[in-house]
């Protein structure tokens, strides 16, 4: 009796999210090597850190796909893009990507949709909230990188942001814990 509970189209979809999540650590893990290679140690712990959190995020998927009653498929993956060039590339290429993930992790919620999988749907809540959270991580890093002046930044600036990114936590503080007081 097969007691799969996810149907043929929905595994590929989580397992092919899965190795997305695994991709994006490893993206996140070059970059944190290309900026500590340029010196930049603050936004390199930083995006190591943030790597973990996409390794976690693999982790999640393929813990669901095996308590459904599903096959893993771990697969290769491609090699990160090219590097960055410059901080202000990074935090673009880092936006781009938190966008692009959003995007597949919602055309998955459709798919749960139609297929009236609610359980599945039910678990994808969790990434729904989790990718505005790293969306707004993204923003933030734009905006971190604008005020020291984008593109132009001086070394005194990118020296000073560098240093702030390494005292920071690798999450996004969760829209949760906003309050009147502590905005
Ligand atoms: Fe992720
Ligand atoms: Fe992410």
């Amino acid at each position: 009796m097969d007691s799969n509970r996810l149907s043929k189209a929905m595994q590929t979809a989580l397992n092919s999210q899965m190795n997305k999540e695994n991709l994006q650590a490893q993206i996140y893990l070059s970059y944190g090597c290309w900026a500590d290679s340029e010196g930049y140690e603050g936004i390199s712990n930083f995006l190591f850190r943030h790597s973990k959190e996409e390794r976690d995020h693999m982790m999640k998927f393929l813990e669901y796909i095996l308590k459904r009653g599903g096959k893993v498929a771990v697969s290769e993956i491609p090699a990160p893009s090219a590097n960055p060039t410059s901080v202000n590339d990074c935090f673009e290429k880092v936006f781009k990507q938190e966008v692009d993930n959003t995007k597949s992790i919602y055309s998955l919620v459709k798919q749960c949709m139609e297929e009236e999988d609610w359980a599945t749907w039910n678990f994808m809540q969790w990434f729904v909230m989790e990718q505005t959270e790293e969306e707004n991580l993204a923003i933030e890093l734009l905006d971190m990188i604008r005020v020291a002046g984008g593109k132009d930044a001086s070394h005194s600036a990118l020296f000073s942001l560098d240093k702030r990114m390494g005292e920071r936590g690798g999450d996004a503080r969760l829209a949760q814990e906003v309050t009147t007081d502590r905005p």
